[in-house]
């Protein structure tokens, strides 16, 4: 396979960089020059990386390629190219529809959508259709879902919208801690430390749902209850459940 980005960016960054850290791999990467401290960063990090001379050179030169600007741009910078109709491509562009890319990318037929989270090589991919070169790909990096339309992969990606109040949900109790007379790097520590281990305990109870974890750890009277309940009572849940349909909006352009 020779592997091409358009965009070259933390998606791209992170993609290559897990490709490339992985022992079996035998695909020749070509990035497109913007950023162009990222492009040469990977470069030189890596054997069979190089920057192309500009996007179209990317085309040329790959069979495979992943499409991974910001959607604000992705009509401007893909309408000026000339794709194959024998080119592979990977749309990366969340908030783009299968059908918008396809138009973008004509003549190219085969024509994936792949939502990654690959951070430590660990994420899951939402790929939509199920191509099984491209869940093979993204297998590499953790668990690939590759889903039966496109109803569940825009529901599955606007669970990708959650990361950023999930670190302002720890940044929160880390400040807090810091607040109450705990160390920088303890707090850090401890509190990474809790959550790894928490994130461990879906898995190690595949029979058990969600609320069913919550009620487990909210001991009757205790201080996981309490929290809870206030939580709860204050209508977080219900805004947070808000938010997700304000992004389901936007995504599935509803
Ligand atoms: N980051 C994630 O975890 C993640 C996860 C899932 C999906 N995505 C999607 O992946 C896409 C990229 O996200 P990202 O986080 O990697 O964004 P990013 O870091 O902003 O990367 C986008 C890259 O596109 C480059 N670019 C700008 N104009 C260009 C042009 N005309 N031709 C080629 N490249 C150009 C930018 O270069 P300059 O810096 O020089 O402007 C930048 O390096 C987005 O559509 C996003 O929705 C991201």
């Amino acid at each position: 396979m020779k592997l091409g980005f358009i965009g070259t960016g933390a998606l791209t960054s992170a993609i290559v960089t897990g490709l490339k850290s992985v022992a079996d791999n035998d695909v020749a990467v070509v990035l497109s020059p913007r950023n162009e401290a990222v492009a040469a960063d990977l470069a030189s990090r890596f054997a069979d990386v190089r920057v192309a001379a500009d996007n179209q050179a990317v085309l040329d030169a790959c069979d495979t390629i992943m499409l991974a600007v910001r959607p604000q741009i992705a009509h401007d910078v893909l309408a000026g190219l000339q794709f194959r109709p024998a080119h592979r491509i990977i749309s990366l562009i969340a908030t783009l529809s299968l059908e918008e890319i396809a138009a973008l990318v004509s003549p190219a037929e085969r024509v994936t959508k792949a939502l990654p989270m690959v951070a430590q090589r660990q994420g899951p991919t939402i790929i939509y259709p199920p191509d099984p070169d491209v869940v093979a790909f993204f297998a590499r990096f953790g668990k690939a879902f590759a889903v039966k339309d496109v109803t569940e992969f825009d529901a599955l990606s606007v669970a990708t919208a959650t990361f950023a109040t999930y670190f302002k949900y720890l940044d929160t109790l880390h400040g807090w801690l810091q607040g109450h007379g705990v160390s920088d790097p303890t707090a850090r520590s401890y509190v990474s430390a809790l959550f790894k281990a928490l994130a461990q305990a879906p898995e190690a109870a595949p029979d058990t749902d969600f609320m069913h974890l919550a009620q487990e750890y909210a001991t009757r009277g205790g201080i996981n209850e309490q929290v809870l309940r206030e939580l709860t009572d204050r209508k977080l849940f219900e805004a947070f459940a808000e938010s997700l349909d304000g992004v389901h909006r936007r995504i599935s352009g509803i």
